[in-house]
């Protein structure tokens, strides 16, 4: 916990793959006067991420971590998260599988962000597989990580009606728009539960 203006912020870790906009989206949200959070340090598998470029605009730490060599790398990136004093990790765009181990020795809470309304539509591709699919709805979903692919609890999720003329891409950037709003809500909705 890191003391901001006299208020208690929980600090967190973002691990990102990609282009990062729920990243931006969350290091916004920590900036709201009555956010819970605060975004201390990014974590990436990709050295090419486009989200990365958030570090240096913000002015917050980041790393890239080679997820393939698990066990040491893990121990270390764990050593980090102290340091750092993270409390809760978001995954936004995280596309590795964090490893058993690494979730168990984590001292703390792991959530993700998932393009679908789980339990349905787990996995890649999701927007394709629902159109094709011909499903009424879409969404997304905050959960808590556990061991198994997008199975964690349940915190909050966003329903998202699919239109006719939907493609993969106006899906995929309406169900975006959503998660922006559901993620930070989520985050500040655990820590009150914390
Ligand atoms: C988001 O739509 C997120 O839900 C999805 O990747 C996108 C990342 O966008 N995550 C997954 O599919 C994880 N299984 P962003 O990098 O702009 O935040």
């Amino acid at each position: 916990m890191t003391k901001l203006n006299g208020i208690k912020k929980i600090n967190v870790a973002v691990f990102i793959s990609g282009k990062g906009s729920n990243l931006e989206n969350l290091i916004k949200s920590a900036k709201n006067k009555n956010s819970k959070f605060k975004i201390s340090l990014i974590i990436s598998n990709n050295s090419k991420a486009l989200g990365l470029k958030f570090a240096k605009k913000f002015n917050i730490k980041k790393k890239i971590v080679n997820f393939t060599k698990t066990k040491l790398i893990e121990k270390n990136l764990l050593m980090d998260l102290k340091k750092k004093n993270i409390n809760i990790i978001c995954l936004a765009g995280f596309m590795k599988i964090l490893s058993k181990n690494f979730i168990k020795r984590f001292n703390g809470k792991i959530l993700n962000i998932h393009p679908s309304l789980l339990p349905k539509y787990k996995g890649l591709n999701t927007h394709l597989r629902v159109i094709l699919n011909k499903e009424r709805y879409s969404g997304c979903t905050v959960h808590f990580v556990n061991s198994k692919l997008d199975s964690g609890k349940i915190i909050l999720q966003k329903k998202v009606k699919i239109l006719k003329k939907d493609t993969v891409k106006s899906l995929a950037a309406r169900v975006l728009i959503q998660e922006h709003a559901l993620y930070p809500k989520a985050l500040n909705k655990i820590i009150n539960d914390l």
